[in-house]
């Protein structure tokens, strides 16, 4: 779904993705200092601009698995950031990033995908990448708790989003996994508590009545991994 994947996301989101890739990065504190930051399951990017704007001197590295995402990565990395974001081709459950090593990690709109024994290997590979002070923070389209909301929004990203996804972008299958996968996953509590069971701190947020769920932490100074 690559070809469609940013441009889907910007019009059927009525710009609700973007400003939720906002709203997750405000968990963490914003700085100039040069900061060494991993958007992991970036995509083609779609964070980039924001944690430029919130981290404007930040050494930015992106990490997917998909090559058609990635594809897109590199020309906007070229086309917007001088070749400045490090792109990185890698599975994030079974990378080769160096420990200890990023100031921040982000990530959004990856979760919903893991099961648990994923969730807990991502944890504990972002507990090993940050250095210690760390900090990170996550978001994912989530289910709402109002019933009206959910039913609403489970229509929408149901029924009329692989609609539009086949009709205005000729992608058919794969707009129909998103409220599959979003209502397995529900929301992040329990994503966050696997991240608190290995050893970082976290906080959750949630966006809009819940239709976005997340949580952002740090890596406490004497944590071990
Ligand atoms: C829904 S997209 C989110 C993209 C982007 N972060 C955004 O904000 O729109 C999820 C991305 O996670 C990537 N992904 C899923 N599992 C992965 C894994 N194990 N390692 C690396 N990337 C993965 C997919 O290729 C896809 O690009």
């Amino acid at each position: 779904m690559s070809s469609s994947y940013e441009r889907m996301n910007y019009l059927t989101s009525f710009g609700f993705s973007l400003r939720w890739r906002r709203q997750f990065l405000a968990g963490i504190p914003a700085t100039t200092a040069p900061v060494v930051v991993i958007d992991l399951l970036t995509g083609m990017g779609e964070t980039w601009g924001a944690v430029h704007r919130r981290f404007p001197n930040a050494r930015l590295s992106a990490l997917d698995f998909s090559e058609g995402m990635l594809r897109h990565a590199r020309a906007k990395s070229v086309a917007r950031y001088g070749g400045r974001v490090e792109v990185l081709h890698q599975d994030v459950l079974q990378n080769h990033l160096p420990s200890a090593h990023f100031d921040i990690v982000t990530c959004a709109f990856g979760l919903k995908t893991f099961n648990p024994e994923q969730l807990a290997r991502l944890a504990q590979e972002t507990l090993r990448i940050l250095k210690p002070g760390g900090r990170f923070a996550f978001v994912e389209v989530s289910e709402p708790n109002v019933v009206l909301l959910r039913a609403l929004y489970g229509l929408y990203l149901g029924s009329v989003i692989p609609v539009l996804g086949r009709v205005l972008l000729g992608d058919p299958a794969e707009y129909k996994m998103l409220w599959r996968y979003t209502s397995a996953f529900g929301h992040a509590k329990a994503a966050m508590a696997i991240f608190q069971e290995a050893g970082l701190q976290a906080a959750y947020t949630s966006h809009f009545y819940g239709c976005a769920t997340g949580f952002h932490g740090v890596k406490a100074v004497a944590a071990v991994g």
